[in-house]
């Protein structure tokens, strides 16, 4: 069952092309209007909401970060993303116009659910963006979005994260198109462009036998650091807590705009760093910047591991490995920055020799506090 693949954790890398379009599919009509059949919270009701609060936990929350920075520039509403077992312990400010999206793969992790009925006590709706049919977290929401992402096997979250991304990237385009704001006529070309992404997931999946040769070698390392900025933030922190989770490595991702504020401290001759490089198409600013901090930490000695666009050529003096990916819009690179560093994390944990599937201490499912 694991298809030919040495764990299930491979495989599932392997799936999130099929996982990105499952949760696409059926989800747009003939004029390319998107049509979320499971939103069973009134149109009235979504065009009064004045704050989104993200509620997850672990990987579940960092597809919540990346979902803040496209909802936010979509849609203009404001967008908290607060761990669960944050929120459920503090009075937030929340109304009958906040919607609080929650994220989980399982919809049985006991903080999330105890999150959401916090949420709906005082008021607010709740969206529930759920891998599995039928789970605590949908059953108590008022709507729920299911990633279509399949059944995910290894206790390491790869497909399901992608497939949570998608779903709030489609929430977003979905109450842009809905409020009718200067963004709705774009929603088109973003939703085209999300359409794309399956098939340039695949090709960066076929491009990584060098992450893979470079992993095996690094079976030894005892820490790497993460660097993104904006979307690639996130991204950062993901592939880290994948390398700590799987390899039992320290790691540790940051914004990169931090560094200078006490990280570049640990930067020592040989030390690891993977950077996360915003496409130089977009905000060019965001782009020098990220590629200057690849040389602040080339200086200090570190050995530079740069996921960047097709194209940037920018990057090349500083890098020690270049790894490429496709070109689409910032908003959606994280779908395609974070398949090399699931990979990376996945290769080096079994060239050491571990059962990447279960890794010690962790459980798939955290049904307790
Ligand atoms: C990391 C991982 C965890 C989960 C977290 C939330 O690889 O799998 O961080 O993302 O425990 O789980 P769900 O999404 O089931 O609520």
């Amino acid at each position: 069952e694991k298809g030919g693949f040495p764990s299930f954790m491979a495989k599932e890398i392997h799936d999130q092309p099929q996982a990105i379009a499952d949760t696409l599919l059926g989800r747009t009509d003939a004029e390319g209007r998107l049509q979320l059949d499971e939103m069973k919270i009134s149109e009235a009701e979504l065009r009064s909401v004045d704050k989104i609060v993200v509620i997850a936990c672990g990987t579940a929350a960092y597809a919540g970060q990346v979902a803040k920075y496209a909802i936010e520039h979509w849609c203009r509403i404001p967008v908290e993303v607060e761990l669960a077992h944050e929120f459920r312990y503090r009075d937030p400010v929340v109304s009958d116009r906040t919607l609080v999206v929650a994220i989980s793969q399982s919809g049985e992790t006991m903080d999330t659910i105890m999150a959401v009925r916090h949420a709906r006590e005082q008021g607010a709706k709740v969206l529930a963006i759920c891998n599995t049919n039928g789970s605590t977290i949908p059953r108590e929401s008022d709507a729920v979005l299911y990633t279509h992402a399949g059944p995910e096997i290894a206790v390491a979250s790869t497909k399901a994260f992608l497939a949570q991304i998608t779903a709030c990237y489609l929430l977003g385009l979905y109450l842009a198109q809905l409020r009718g704001n200067k963004f709705a006529d774009e929603v088109a070309e973003v939703l085209a462009q999300l359409h794309e992404i399956p098939a340039q997931v695949r090709e960066v999946l076929d491009g990584l036998e060098q992450v893979r040769e470079i992993a095996r070698y690094m079976a030894d390392t005892r820490s790497v650091l993460f660097l993104g900025r904006h979307v690639g933030y996130p991204v950062a922190m993901e592939g880290a807590l994948k390398l700590k989770e799987l390899a039992y490595i320290h790691a540790e991702g940051f914004a990169a705009g931090e560094l200078k504020h006490g990280p570049i401290a640990l930067v020592e001759p040989g030390q690891p760093v993977f950077v996360v490089v915003p496409s130089p198409r977009g905000r060019d600013s965001l782009h020098s910047k990220v590629v200057s901090n690849i040389q602040e930490v080339r200086a200090r000695g570190a050995r530079t591991l740069v996921i960047a666009e097709r194209g940037d050529t920018a990057v090349e003096p500083f890098a020690d490995v270049v790894i490429r990916i496709p070109q689409t819009s910032t908003l959606l690179s994280p779908l395609l920055a974070v398949v090399p560093l699931q990979v990376f994390a996945c290769e080096l944990a079994t060239a050491k020799g571990l059962d990447v599937d279960q890794p010690r201490n962790l459980a798939k499912s955290v049904t307790v506090e």
